[in-house]
């Protein structure tokens, strides 16, 4: 694998469903030691992306406004450290700045401004995530915080680094449509949202489509495609049994890792659930 000089200070700047920054010593054991491309079709706030920083990779999102934020730290850093240095940590600028996506003049904003807003909302909003209506609109409400670091301007300026001195396009695509391109020797990391363990612990708040059981058996037949082709992919999932069994009927190698979530802002109900990493070759040959 090419890969560049990392540098640590380009690591995950947003708190989001799923990140995978717990489960990482697990999930490094399995990367393939050798790839060509890196392809990140559910990227979040992109733990794994950071943590190997390939120096061509491939990532994508299908919520929009996370996209923007990339793009815009990419091209537009400086601007967006200055925009960000206008906030303010209260209640009313809190929500007129949430509500602003439930106005026509939401329309207007430079993709500056919007980049700008997702992050100080994440920064400053209950429990940091990410959580919109059914409208789309984002509806967290106001989380308190004595002193949120909402200019992170050393990690801004390092993502931005990393973007510019390597070979990574970012889409805002179905998961489905950017792993076209992959040819024997690429790697694949698929984070999707994670089957629900149960029904009460389902978390579909990342974006107006919520993620199904079709969206699973896609995403597997995906993986089936890719194996074909030559491509090496890891997959990590809820051990829910619908998962096991759709992995497992295709021969792909499977192995259980508990972790803690801290999803649930309940702190009593943030316990251990098993997940599990699936992957098209040998654990213990990559
Ligand atoms: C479990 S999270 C990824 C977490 C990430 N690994 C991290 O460390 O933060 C799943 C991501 O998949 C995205 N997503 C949901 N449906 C998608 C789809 N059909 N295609 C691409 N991305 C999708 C969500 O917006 C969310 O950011």
């Amino acid at each position: 694998m090419a890969k560049a000089v990392k540098n640590k200070l380009a690591q995950p700047f947003l708190k989001w469903a799923g990140g995978k920054r717990q489960l990482l010593p697990e999930i490094r054991k399995y990367i393939p030691k050798k790839f060509n491309t890196y392809y990140e079709p559910f990227i979040g706030a992109g733990a794994v992306l950071f943590d190997l920083q390939p120096k061509k990779a491939v990532i994508n999102d299908i919520n929009k406004e996370l996209v923007i934020v990339y793009s815009v730290i990419k091209n537009n850093v400086d601007e967006l450290i200055e925009d960000l240095k206008k906030h303010e940590n209260n209640s009313d600028y809190f929500y007129a700045i949430r509500d602003l996506d439930r106005k026509p003049e939401y329309k207007q904003l430079s993709e500056v401004e919007r980049a700008s807003r997702v992050i100080y909302l994440n920064k400053t909003c209950y429990n940091g995530l990410f959580r919109v209506n059914s409208q789309g609109q984002f509806n967290v409400p106001f989380g308190k915080y004595k002193n949120p670091q909402i200019v992170n301007e050393i990690v801004l300026r390092a993502v931005h680094n990393y973007f510019n001195l390597n070979d990574v396009p970012i889409y805002n695509k179905d998961f489905s449509e950017v792993v076209n391109h992959a040819k024997k020797g690429d790697f694949v990391y698929f984070d999707p949202p994670y089957d629900p363990v149960s029904d009460t612990s389902s978390f579909t708040g990342y974006s107006l489509d919520g993620f199904n059981k079709d969206d699973q058996l896609r995403l597997r037949d995906l993986c089936v495609d890719l194996d074909k082709k030559g491509c090496k992919f890891l997959l990590s999932n809820s051990a829910t049994d619908f998962i096991k069994e759709i992995y497992k009927e295709k021969g792909f190698h499977i192995k259980i890792v508990s972790a803690s979530r801290s999803i649930n802002s309940v702190a009593s109900k943030r316990g251990k659930i098993d997940e599990m990493l699936v992957m098209n070759y040998e654990p213990n040959s990559n």
